[in-house]
């Protein structure tokens, strides 16, 4: 996975960019300016996350309400003030007025008054009102500060005026007139970035993320695209809108590609359908279950869909509500609930997963069926009752290969590498049939800077296993890694090709989109070559959300951004994990944001003066 993850971690920037910029030249120079940078770009929106997440469980409702408007925005001015208290306060302003007020000081005039005011006269009474509004703002009387610059803009309408205005919306937190106001304000003077900011600022509150990040791109753009700060909320922004979009979408339980579920199963030794699977005296139930092991072995893209729609059946032919421990069906039962919880897992269900384990644990359990709730465990990341399960599973089968490898997948996610080998070796001597565990023990080795012993054991795995892809695609991801970028290409073409010889689904496209991302990192312009290799990877395997992302970026770059949103939003879809599908809806959102800014003739114009100015 590592080059996968640097390839899109590397396009990262150029998508969030590509929001801001509508010109792929800008792009360009965008990446280049920011590519070093992302790193620490990162990490500080980590850091400014957890003091999010902190003082939101802090943030009381009442606070809430009080001065959100400068708790949200780092770069709100300091200006808003407390807009509880303006109804007590007492009138500051008691000189002689130019202009009619009535008997609590305000300004009290006709339109008639003002048709008759000479320009010079219009002018003095504006600005006189202005500056009353000013002052009572000052003294935080809010409403009476905008019943001046209301009365202001009677006489003249000036940006200024609505902007003073909704300086004052913005302190009572009346956020629909903030924006009422400084819209009418960026209609006279497009670049007024003070108001655009308020407007960002005052979107982000009332939760209409859109817009808000329009405004703050168009604020980077006026920036020149060096304000960091603007840039870090408008990440902020699209980060909040794309899990808001995510956490209301329906959730769909489907299956994933099918190289994730070959590589799940291919952590076990397969369960074997006996010889007399269709001899016509075989109970029911029992021959249900073969005929879904048989799918299951398959390993195939229709193999899996049809031990899918099969599962639930065949659990049902075994009747395990009724069934006790004693029954002589209960070990199979137990399997047929085994796999159904390896199923629900997969589709991304681990609370039905969790309740089909259990039911299976009660039965007659396996030392399987406790690893696969160790599994679903890990995924919900309780390592401790992980630990346990498998300790189960090693008292029921201490001679499990099966049970030594997941372990050691275990550790070797907990980067407990030491740990991790021990039990690959156990597995591998145990069951020498698993490529897998010959796949992790080389890649420890390189891991444990043992390059000469990684490269042996991947020798030693390729004559093993000369037809699987598996061995070349995982040693090329090491080679990457490891810079010797030729000799990555020529594994993954290996790869690719056993691949495409077998008729079983084993690493799938994977190998295509390692090549792919090799090329796009080692040459930018040749996306060509890049969604050529995509192109197929996508058609291969089309639930691989990886294929889809990668291919949507190369769209991106080719400024084919419809398809580029299409494509992520289908990614979103396949992915597994909460913050897989929020990074992938935030691209697509960040793609939606660039045809905006592009289809807005001032700001696709300004950055055509900066990308200019640039380039001389
Ligand atoms: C607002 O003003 C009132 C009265 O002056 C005061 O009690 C309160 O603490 C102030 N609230 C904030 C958030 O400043
Ligand atoms: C404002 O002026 C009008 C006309 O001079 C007057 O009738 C009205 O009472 C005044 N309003 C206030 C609140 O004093
Ligand atoms: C009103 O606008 C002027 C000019 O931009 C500014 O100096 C002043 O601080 C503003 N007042 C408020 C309350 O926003
Ligand atoms: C970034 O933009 C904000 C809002 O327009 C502004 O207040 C701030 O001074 C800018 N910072 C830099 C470094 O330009
Ligand atoms: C189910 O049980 C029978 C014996 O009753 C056994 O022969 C068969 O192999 C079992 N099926 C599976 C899939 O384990």
């Amino acid at each position: 996975m590592s080059n996968l993850d640097s390839f899109i971690t590397r396009n990262r920037t150029a998508i969030a960019i590509t929001a801001v910029a509508s010109i792929s030249a800008v792009g360009a120079y965008y990446y280049l300016n920011n590519q070093s940078q992302f790193q620490s770009q990162q990490e500080k929106e980590e850091t400014s996350e957890t003091t999010e997440v902190g003082k939101k469980s802090k943030k009381s409702k009442k606070k809430k309400k009080a001065s959100k408007n400068s708790e949200e925005s780092g770069v709100t001015e300091s200006s808003t003030g407390n807009g509880s208290n303006n109804e007590k306060s007492t009138i500051t302003t008691s000189h002689e007025f130019i202009y009619p007020v009535d008997s609590n000081n305000l300004p009290n005039f006709s339109q008639e008054t003002i048709d008759k005011l000479s320009r010079k006269e219009k002018e003095d009474w504006a600005l006189a009102l202005k500056e009353d509004g000013n002052n009572e703002f000052k003294s935080k009387n809010f409403e009476r500060a905008i019943a001046f610059y209301t009365a202001a803009l009677q006489v003249k309408i000036d940006p200024i005026f609505y902007s003073n205005r909704s300086a004052c919306y913005a302190a009572l937190n009346d956020h629909k007139n903030v924006i009422a106001d400084t819209t009418e304000a960026i209609k006279l003077k497009p670049d007024y970035t003070k108001c655009v900011l308020r407007r960002a600022t005052s979107y982000e509150v009332i939760e209409d993320y859109p817009n808000a990040m329009f405004d703050l791109t168009a604020l980077t753009i006026y920036g020149g695209f060096s304000n960091k700060s603007i840039e870090a909320v408008l990440e902020r922004v699209l980060k909040k809108h794309s899990i808001k979009i995510v956490q209301n979408k329906e959730q769909v339980f489907k299956l994933p590609s099918a190289s994730t579920i070959g590589s799940f199963f291919g952590g076990f030794r397969p369960d074997v359908v006996p010889e007399e699977s269709n001899d016509e005296s075989q109970d029911s139930a029992d021959k249900l279950l073969w005929e879904f092991l048989q799918h299951v072995n398959a390993n195939t893209v229709s193999g899996y869909d049809k031990a899918d729609a099969l599962i639930n059946e065949v659990v049902e032919a075994y009747n395990v509500e009724e069934l006790t421990p004693e029954s002589p069906k209960a070990a199979n039962a137990s399997i047929a609930l085994e796999y159904l919880a390896s199923f629900q897992f997969l589709k991304n269900d681990p609370a039905s997963a969790i309740i089909s384990i259990g039911k299976a644990i009660n039965l007659k359990p396996r030392g399987r069926t406790y690893v696969i709730r160790a599994l679903i465990s890990t995924d919900t990341q309780s390592f401790n009752e992980a630990i346990e399960d498998f300790e189960y599973a090693v008292q029921l089968e201490p001679e499990s290969p099966d049970v030594y490898y997941q372990l050691g997948q275990l550790f070797y996610l907990r980067s407990d590498l030491e740990k991790a080998e021990e039990n690959f070796e156990k597995a591998k001597e145990l069951y020498p049939e698993n490529v897998y565990a010959h796949i992790q023990l080389a890649c420890i080795s390189y891991k444990s800077n043992r390059l000469d012993e990684a490269t042996e054991r991947f020798t030693a795995a390729k004559l093993k296993f000369a037809t699987s892809p598996e061995v070349p695609n995982y040693y090329g991801e090491i080679l990457a890694d490891k810079g010797d970028i030729a000799e990555a290409y020529k594994q993954f073409q290996i790869a690719a090709r056993l691949q495409e010889s077998l008729p079983t689904y084993s690493v799938g496209a994977i190998p295509l989109i390692n090549e792919a991302s090799l090329i796009s990192r080692e040459a930018y312009e040749k996306f060509d070559d890049a969604e050529k290799l995509l192109l197929k990877a996508y058609e291969l395997d089309p639930k691989s959300e990886v294929a889809a992302i990668s291919l949507a970026q190369i769209k991106l770059q080719k400024e084919e951004v419809d398809q580029a949103i299409l494509l992520f939003e289908e990614a979103s879809d396949l992915a597994r994990s909460f913050d897989e599908k929020v990074q992938a809806v935030s691209f697509a959102e960040a793609s939606k944001m660039q045809l905006r800014i592009k289809n807005d003739p001032v700001l696709s114009a300004k950055i055509k003066e900066i990308m200019r100015s640039n380039m001389m």
